[in-house]
């Protein structure tokens, strides 16, 4: 008998127990909370064939935008391409190697035609949901959501999860009091929800709510930080809330407690470490030894060219450590893989190889140099992808490197743009005296 999912969706391959555990891996997956590649495995232990499932796993492992799961997803792939699949299972097959091959724009078109098909897929939604977040498609991180929000209802399982995605694409694209309400719907439906409770939070960062922020996410920690493996992002952003209110001494204990400072291999987690004390950093603040523990964590992918946003982390990281030598090979393999054609190739060369490259001029102090490429960069950054909070760092580094380069009408002007989103910003009031000081 050919059993159907929660959504109505028939499935290869599967019994009624590991269609549970299949069940149970898409809500964790829908929340960000447990181990669903754990329970996807639970699922195939029972049901070896079970195409959705290997599917699942694959997706799960390929989702982080690291090197080393991809061999495991292509041999799930390979298992994949012996069963006999229905038509949405080849498909989903088909995105699956678009994305063992790191054509991400392939494999979100291909997510986006079984969404036509099958706007109930929440798979496919979310997975899609992610590649726009990772391709810096902030159109399609709302509207993905808005094709298909009209043909589900609300008692549907993992409802709250769509309302979270649309609430991140609103808020990507400034539609903020739209976003912050979904958001909040989605957190009302089911308190769990770490995407949801992370779309408000970018919602009041890009409003310069900085002490709502802190307080939502405070408030909120019981819902979204345990057993999450998203809470390391959250938290991140709950260290830029404070380091807007100029709390340091609590910034660093969040990098050292739950931040992992550099005690996490997840490549997410070390993106975020990386950032941050690169925003500590912009402000002249002593990060101690910090920065070699997560150099540490960068330097075993010297060679790993995947995602050009990471990279681009790795050297902040790797110049933070005075390990020059090291950001240097990095940068100069990201410049291979720049001639390249890829769709990393594109992101490295239209946006992650410039701002390493301002990154090394940084370092050295020469800041016209740093001045000159990342006025016109930050203008396309959207293109090697994360979110409009991440790619602030590259504002960030602006703003400091004319203050720093002594052009304090730049200065001013670059303040007074950072005031008009964020009024109440210390940082940003800051800048607009220096600049207006000197410039007067
Ligand atoms: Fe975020």
């Amino acid at each position: 008998m050919i059993l159907k999912d929660h959504r109505g969706a028939p499935v290869s391959g599967a019994n009624a127990r590991s269609l549970e555990l299949y069940e149970t891996a898409i809500s964790q997956f829908n929340c960000y909370v447990g181990d669903p590649v754990a329970t996807a495995d639970a699922a195939l232990a029972e049901s070896p064939d079970f195409a959705m499932a290997i599917a699942l796993k694959a997706y799960l492992l390929l989702s982080g935008m690291e090197r080393g799961p991809v061999p495991a997803a292509a041999e799930l792939l390979a298992r994949l391409r012996q069963l006999k699949l229905n038509d949405r299972e080849r498909r989903h097959a088909a995105a699956v190697a678009c994305l063992v091959d790191g054509a991400y724009h392939r494999a979100s078109e291909r997510l986006e035609d079984i969404l036509v098909e099958d706007p109930h897929d929440i798979l496919a939604l979310q997975m899609g949901h992610l590649l726009d977040f990772y391709r810096g498609d902030s159109r399609n991180l709302r509207d993905r959501v808005a094709r298909v929000l009209p043909e589900w209802q609300q008692q549907m399982p993992g409802y709250h999860a769509l309302l979270a995605m649309h609430s991140f694409g609103l808020e990507e694209t400034a539609d903020y009091a739209r976003a912050e309400e979904a958001g909040r719907r989605a957190i009302a439906m089911n308190g769990r929800d770490g995407w949801a409770y992370h779309a408000v939070a970018h919602v009041m960062e890009m409003m310069g709510r900085y002490e709502d922020g802190a307080k939502w996410l405070r408030e909120g920690e019981d819902g979204w930080a345990p057993e999450s493996f998203f809470a390391v992002h959250n938290w991140w952003h709950l260290a830029l809330f404070r380091l807007e209110a100029d709390q340091n001494a609590e910034v660093l204990k969040l990098y050292d407690g739950p931040i992992k400072g550099g005690q996490s291999n997840v490549v997410l987690d070390m993106v975020d470490a990386s950032a941050l004390l690169w925003r500590l950093q912009l402000r002249g603040l002593d990060l101690g030894d910090r920065w070699e523990a997560i150099a540490d964590r960068w330097q075993p992918l010297g060679e790993d060219r995947l995602y050009a946003f990471n990279d681009a982390h790795a050297v902040m990281a790797l110049l933070g450590a005075g390990r020059r030598h090291e950001a240097e090979r990095v940068v100069a393999t990201m410049s291979q893989t720049a001639q390249k054609q890829s769709d990393n190739a594109a992101m490295t060369r239209d946006v992650g190889l410039p701002l390493a490259r301002a990154f090394l001029a940084f370092d050295q102090g020469s800041y016209p140099a740093v001045i000159e490429i990342l006025r016109p960069l930050r203008n396309i950054a959207g293109r090697f992808g994360g979110s409009h909070a991440q790619r602030d760092l590259i504002d960030l580094t602006l703003i400091e490197a004319a203050q720093r380069g002594g052009q304090r009408k730049l200065v001013r002007a670059l303040a007074n743009e950072r005031l008009a989103l964020k009024p109440k910003s210390p940082l940003a009031h800051r800048y607009r005296d220096q600049g207006a000081r000197k410039a007067a």
